[in-house]
């Protein structure tokens, strides 16, 4: 048996981190992603390819981006996609090290276009934005752009001796950019570093959604080695201010960072995550390939929260469906549905993993390594695949995100105080 997913999206072979470039272009959905094509450990970066129909049939393209310039020598990082009349053009960071450790960096801000949305030509102005930003460092990358009133913006993540920041670019032609200064951060509140940054509008807010580095964990909060979550404010970029609430985590599995948005051309505005979290084992490395990214999700903002709903796509995969009471069932490739009437547990995985509701705890447990929020859970979307669960609470307002590794993974039982169970059998992907 296999850790290769059924019907999450993991690369052909290779190490994969950061979803990249997410976007819809000329009809097809693109996703790029960190790539290590000659290794199942992260090293030089390149972009890996792919591409689909419905977001959850993928097909491998050939490798986007590789390094290889003297300012990505060493790595093509994370970034983001824009169509610039009609022309698809990537942004990306370039990092080169400066010493044999991999300690001292630099990384600059870099393009490359492409009218096929297959072949990719690294802009001949690059890189676009060198250095530092005002009072900040070295590490400033992972570049996300939009368009608004006939104007670029980019967004950068970054950081000050101990605190994570995001800093306003601004352009008239997509190449040439202005530093407009900080917009968010250096309150010494939320980690040393903010990865990945995106800001979008949903529902008339403008969300900054962002992965710090080294936030402490805080009662039931912030147990993952680094964090993924958003704020909730309104951007005017003329000032540049972005003001905001309190930071919220998006997902309480153990695997959720590095998550990017885009909008695609029904005006859903669709986030992927890197199923993962760095500085673990990867079991799956024995079978060549390390990594997966999460579904696909749907955001809405709804009670001052994001909520996070599988795109209904997902729905395509169902095969067969059948109602369950307490008997355990097999399989790696399912979707569960039931509302909860009281206390339940799933054991999935054999042993392996739980996750419970008893009383107003939503608990899930893998390996003994818990996971805990207190929420009000009533109906229940849970998803497993051959090494991982998503778990969906009412409706997408509160995500488990957790990657399973079992010698008895086809195994689950769901016990307690449940109703209209059913269980969905997927399609095989793989
Ligand atoms: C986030 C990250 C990014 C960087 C990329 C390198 O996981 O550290 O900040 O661009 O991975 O692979």
């Amino acid at each position: 048996m296999t850790y290769r997913p059924r019907y999450h999206f993991a690369p052909p072979f290779g190490w994969m981190n950061d979803p990249n470039g997410l976007c819809q272009f000329n009809g097809v959905y693109h996703m790029f992603y960190q790539y290590h094509p000659f290794g199942v450990e992260w090293d030089d970066m390149h972009w890996g390819h792919a591409t689909s129909y419905d977001l959850i049939h993928w097909e491998h393209k050939p490798i986007a981006l590789r390094p290889g310039q003297d300012y990505d020598r060493d790595g093509v990082f994370s970034g983001s996609a824009l169509n610039v009349d009609g022309v698809l053009h990537l942004y990306y960071t370039g990092n080169v090290w400066l010493d044999e450790q991999r300690e001292e960096l630099k990384q600059v801000q870099c393009l490359a276009t492409s009218t096929d949305g297959v072949t990719f030509t690294k802009h001949p102005n690059n890189p676009l934005i060198t250095g530092e930003p005002e009072r900040g460092n070295a590490h400033v990358r992972d570049p996300k752009v939009w368009t608004e009133n006939g104007r670029y913006y980019m967004i950068l993540g970054t950081r000050d001796v101990k605190d994570g920041k995001v800093v306003l670019y601004e352009s008239n032609d997509a190449i040439h950019w202005t530093e407009r200064g900080v917009i968010a951060g250096e309150t010494g509140e939320h980690g040393w570093m903010w990865e990945c940054p995106d800001l979008f509008s949903l529902d008339g807010r403008d969300v900054l959604l962002l992965s710090p580095q080294g936030m402490e964990p805080d009662d039931d909060r912030y147990h993952n080695l680094h964090q993924c979550g958003y704020f909730i404010g309104s951007l005017d970029v003329d000032t540049p201010v972005y003001k905001h609430g309190t930071f919220t985590e998006l997902d309480y599995g153990h695997d959720f960072y590095a998550a990017q948005t885009f909008q695609d051309d029904r005006g859903r505005r669709i986030l992927i995550a890197w199923n993962a979290m760095w500085e673990r084992n990867w079991p799956e490395q024995a079978e060549g390939w390390t990594n997966q990214m999460t579904l696909p999700r749907e955001l809405s903002l709804r009670n001052g929260r994001l909520y996070m709903t599988p795109i209904e796509e997902v729905t395509i995969l169902r095969r067969t469906s059948e109602q369950i009471d307490g008997t355990p069932f097999e399989g790696d490739a399912l979707e569960l549905t039931f509302s909860a009437i009281g206390d339940f547990t799933l054991h999935c995985f054999g042993d392996t993993a739980t996750f419970s509701k008893q009383g107003d705890v939503l608990e899930l447990k893998r390996d003994g390594d818990i996971r805990r929020i207190k929420a009000d859970g009533r109906t229940f979307r849970i998803f497993i695949d051959a090494s991982s669960i998503e778990v969906f609470v009412n409706d997408g307002e509160y995500v488990f995100s957790s990657r399973i590794y079992s010698q008895h993974r086809i195994k689950h039982k769901l016990s307690g105080h449940i109703t209209e169970a059913t269980l969905f059998r997927f399609t095989d992907n793989r």
